[in-house]
């Protein structure tokens, strides 16, 4: 399972990164705009500060929503970096978009996917990635999780190179949770990432094992 963090800020990414588990980088406008990234040159900076830190898989998404502003905007986006899959969003001419850009070899990922049907579309024009998002469905107690294995059940059903890409990730047991039913990625908060590492057994077993150690040691 690939792993992605969800920010654009670029200490978290860079933590993420130094871990040795990241494999990508997702952003979308509310995050960019959460660390202040306003006005085109500081994007496409940001963008290019992103692909110094990590190896690959950096998303960066599309504001456009017309057919050739979309192809426009995403051919500037992959050009700045090998690294860059355009996101585009899940409407009519983002399909027809995803398409165009399947057929000039630019990777994508097709964001804010809330049925399987979409999935579906978007798998047919030759998305790279699909982003599901599962916490705003949860958030509105619809089943998240169904809608991963929906897609993962279609896609398997016609071998859709298509990879899975679980997004809206609220905590730690949508990663183990979209493992289970076989996501390829998920990308997730900082928090959700580190979540996976703690359990209470854990770290009272350890403080015994110390504590005996240090015992023994006559400390
Ligand atoms: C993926 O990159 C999505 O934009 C992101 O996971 C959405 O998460 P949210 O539902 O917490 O805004």
């Amino acid at each position: 399972m690939k792993f992605f963090i969800d920010t654009a800020n670029l200490d978290q990414i860079k933590e993420a990164h130094d871990l040795g588990i990241l494999d990508g980088v997702t952003t979308n406008p509310s995050l960019m705009a959460k660390e202040g990234i306003t006005g085109e040159e500081n994007v496409i900076n940001h963008y290019k500060a992103i692909c110094d830190i990590v190896e690959d898989n950096v998303s960066a998404e599309v504001i456009s929503t017309t057919f050739d502003e979309i192809v426009k905007e995403g051919e500037a986006l992959a050009a700045l970096n090998p690294k860059i899959v355009v996101k585009v969003p899940m409407i009519k001419d983002g399909v027809k978009a995803i398409k165009y850009f399947s057929s000039k070899g630019i990777k994508t990922n097709c964001t804010l996917i809330f049925s399987a049907g979409q999935a579906l579309l978007a798998a047919k024009a030759g998305a790279t990635y699909v982003s599901p998002f599962l916490g705003r469905l949860d958030d509105i107690s619809s089943d998240g999780l169904l809608l991963i294995e929906d897609i993962r059940t279609i896609f398997d059903n016609y071998g859709y190179e298509t990879q899975i890409l679980a997004a809206s990730i609220r905590g730690p047991l949508h990663i183990v949770n979209c493992a289970k039913l076989g996501a390829d990625v998920i990308t997730a908060p900082l928090a959700a990432i580190v979540g996976l590492l703690k359990h209470p057994l854990t770290d009272s077993g350890l403080a015994t094992f110390l504590a005996d150690h240090a015992k023994a040691a006559g400390k």
